[in-house]
């Protein structure tokens, strides 16, 4: 009941122009209705982004997408088979699309997902529009999984609180925009999932427009593919075989499980944060399933900043 009353108030927000931030299955999300230019504009001024980024528009049907987008047969397959789940897609602009030009900085392209989480539906269906939602998160720091995390970044917010995100990583971005699927980001959706050929090998994926290499950074520093641990780093472990260590440590996945590696990967970056420790060793993670966005985060958190 609460929530339900929650969801409207948040909604009158949203169609006053206003921003609220939303759980999804990946992260939480700093919502804006997608059709309003000055929404748009504001989520960019509350993550103080560098420049324009395209923005997600989120939808709460395929069929709402399909108004929204120019979908190729085989784009509808994968929305049909995916949605709602972790993948965006980007096609062409529909000629009658309403969202904003800015939400797409200008590209004739857009972006689109359906999100697999209760409250972010009904979010979308009271709102009665699209919404933009990039992480709720400034513009480089580490994405919220939580509703605390977000209350951390922006103390002032609207945040619908739905508990920890399940999937923990952003969605799977691919395109649709000359006949062939491309991905462009790595996220929630493994490349095996997808089951299509895209691209060869991991060093193939195509970075989506406006990606800066350092992102998703924590205070500390990140070492990579650390196999001890030096003395005054926190340990971030993956699988049973963790180098000895007495400082504070935190493990993806004790048996090795990259989707649960994943649902708490941010998470755990936000507690050995806390800790203020001066960096972060991070055991090897696979690069299959789950573990390629794994990866891409936190080599973005490891870049030079
Ligand atoms: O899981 C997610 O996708 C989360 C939740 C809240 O839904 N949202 C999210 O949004 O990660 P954001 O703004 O952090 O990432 C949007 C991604 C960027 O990589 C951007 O370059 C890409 O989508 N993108 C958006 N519009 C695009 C377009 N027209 N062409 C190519 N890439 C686009
Ligand atoms: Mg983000």
């Amino acid at each position: 009941m609460r929530q339900g009353m929650d969801i409207a108030a948040a909604a009158a927000e949203i169609k006053a122009g206003r921003l609220v931030a939303f759980p999804t299955e990946t992260v939480y999300g700093l919502g804006a209705d997608a059709t309003s230019g000055v929404g748009v504009a504001r989520v960019y001024e509350a993550k103080a982004r560098p420049q324009f980024n395209p923005l997600i528009t989120h939808v709460a049907s395929a069929d709402e997408a399909f108004n929204l987008g120019d979908f190729s047969q085989d784009a509808k397959a994968l929305a049909h088979r995916f949605w709602p789940g972790p993948l965006t897609i980007v096609v062409p602009r529909a000629a009658s699309c309403p969202v904003a030009m800015l939400a797409s900085a200008g590209l004739s392209s857009i972006a689109l997902r359906v999100p697999a989480h209760e409250v972010a539906l009904e979010l979308i269906r009271a709102s009665g529009v699209p919404l933009v939602a990039p992480s709720a998160n400034p513009s480089g720091r580490i994405s919220p999984t939580r509703a605390e995390h977000v209350r951390g970044y922006f103390p002032q917010l609207t945040v619908l609180d739905g508990g920890a995100c399940a999937v923990g990583v952003e969605s799977t971005v691919v395109s649709f925009l000359d006949g062939t699927a491309r991905l462009l980001r790595p996220g929630g959706l493994s490349r095996e999932a997808l089951g299509i050929a895209l691209g060869e090998s991991n060093s193939e994926i195509l970075h989506a427009p406006g990606g800066l290499l350092s992102h998703y950074a924590p205070n500390a520093a990140v070492r990579l593919n650390a196999t001890h641990v030096e003395p005054g780093e926190a340990l971030l472990a993956f699988g049973p075989h963790v180098p000895a260590h007495s400082g504070p440590m935190r493990n993806l996945s004790p048996s090795g499980d990259l989707a649960e590696a994943a649902a708490c990967l941010f998470e755990n970056l936000h507690a050995l944060d806390a800790e203020k420790v001066a960096r972060i060793a991070v055991m090897p993670i696979p690069l299959h399933g789950l573990g390629e966005a794994i990866h891409d985060r936190l080599t973005r958190a490891a870049a030079p900043r």
